[in-house]
């Protein structure tokens, strides 16, 4: 049986610190999904088809990592996929009630999905996207926590 796991999120956009968990997560499974949710109650910093080429030059030279969006209840998508895991990561206590909830509705939504919670590299722990996002948006210095392309995505969005 191939063991195929999906590693959602926003990736708005992806950092290094989601970076280096889908490497951790792909050495447990034989295909991961890495896969943008696509909310229509936010109003993302970058589009889908951005997210997924930062993802894709992030991480594409792993053979074994795909990449993919999807609207709607992620246990659906996971059905459709045949993914029996979700990968999130917890990066301090305060991840972790959230991710609790999510992780309990998700099991409940489609019962063969069962949800894994892995820790980043520790330097990596204090990073999200929305302080990324926050640090660019005032020219804050982002080299190492977050890929080249995506610095200059940033750069270039937030330039007068
Ligand atoms: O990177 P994020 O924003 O923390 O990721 C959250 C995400 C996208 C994993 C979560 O909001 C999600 O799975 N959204 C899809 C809708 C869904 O299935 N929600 C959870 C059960 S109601």
């Amino acid at each position: 049986m191939t063991r195929i796991a999906i590693y959602p999120g926003s990736f708005d956009p992806p950092t290094r610190g989601h970076e280096d968990l889908a490497r951790r997560a792909v050495g447990m499974v034989d295909r991961l999904i890495v896969a943008i949710a696509i909310n229509p109650n936010k109003q993302p910093l970058f589009s889908v088809e951005e997210r997924l080429a930062f993802l894709s030059t992030a991480l594409g030279d792993d053979p074994r990592i795909e990449f993919a969006s999807f609207s709607g209840l992620l246990a659906d998508f996971a059905r459709e996929r045949e993914a029996h895991i979700v990968v999130r990561g917890l990066r301090a206590v305060s991840d972790f009630e959230y991710e609790f909830q999510m992780a309990l509705m998700n099991r409940r939504l489609n019962r063969d999905l069962e949800t894994v919670f892995l820790v980043p590299a520790v330097d990596l722990t204090y990073l999200s996207s929305s302080l990324v996002r926050e640090a660019a948006r005032f020219g804050g210095n982002l080299e190492g926590l977050v890929h080249p392309m995506v610095q200059e995505a940033l750069s270039a969005r937030f330039r007068t």
